[in-house]
């Protein structure tokens, strides 16, 4: 009797363990495919018999990102929708640009941790601890230098070096998502109200249309 409530109690753990991240695979692999319009949890299998070398495979990760905006940065993505043969596989891969002092501004992956690679250059990297703590863990990062941002958490890099800066990222999900915190609170559609933005920053309306106008 024990022992099965105890097997029970392991069971739960460890299945809500593996709800934590994408689902494990049942099978070699699951190409996605592309033409079926059937809506589940990931992308519906095409016939594995049907899959090939180009449904593993991505090119272009050697071409930098255009940096010429107004945070000074660029994302490359390579996820399930870049490599239709990453469904169900619970990873995927960025390259990231940032020109001198360009930022990645503060965001979360609402589905994945990332283990980021510096290539180029300096990035002074960091995240945010979950309430009620929030401590900033920090660090200025050199070429080769790996550092890892768990899931969910707020994080930030910026390029301190002199020179442009590329950094690789890998994700523990197929379709890690962004949240951008500036662009969920500030740049919604439609907006958040105003009086419920001042309130939550503690400042005047105006200020939040300011911030609102920018997103
Ligand atoms: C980079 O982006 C800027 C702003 O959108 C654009 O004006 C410029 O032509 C782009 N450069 C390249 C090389 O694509």
């Amino acid at each position: 009797m024990a022992s099965k409530f105890l097997l029970l109690a392991l069971l739960a753990i460890t299945s809500s363990i593996a709800l934590a991240s994408d689902p494990s695979s049942l099978q070699d692999f699951c190409v996605a495919d592309a033409k079926n319009s059937v809506l589940v949890n990931g992308l519906v299998c095409k016939d594995p018999k049907l899959a090939e070398a180009n449904d593993f495979f991505f090119s272009g990760l050697q071409l930098a990102g255009n940096t010429s905006n107004a945070v000074g940065s660029s994302v490359t993505p390579v996820n399930v929708a870049q490599i239709a043969g990453l469904n169900t596989l619970g990873i995927s891969i960025a390259r990231i640009d940032y020109a001198p002092w360009g930022i990645n501004p503060p965001h979360t992956h609402p589905r994945a941790s990332e283990i980021l690679t510096v290539l180029e250059g300096s990035l002074k990297v960091g995240f945010v601890t979950s309430n009620p703590e929030n401590r900033l863990i920090t660090k200025v990062l050199e070429k080769g230098d790996v550092f890892v941002f768990p899931v969910g958490l707020v994080h930030f890099q910026q390029n301190v070096g002199y020179g442009n800066a590329v950094a690789i990222a890998a994700l523990s999900s197929q379709n890690p998502g962004v949240i951008t915190i500036a662009n969920a609170v500030f740049g919604s559609k439609p907006d958040i109200s105003a009086d419920i933005l001042a309130k939550a920053f503690q400042v005047e309306k105006n200020t939040i249309y300011n911030f609102q106008s920018k997103f």
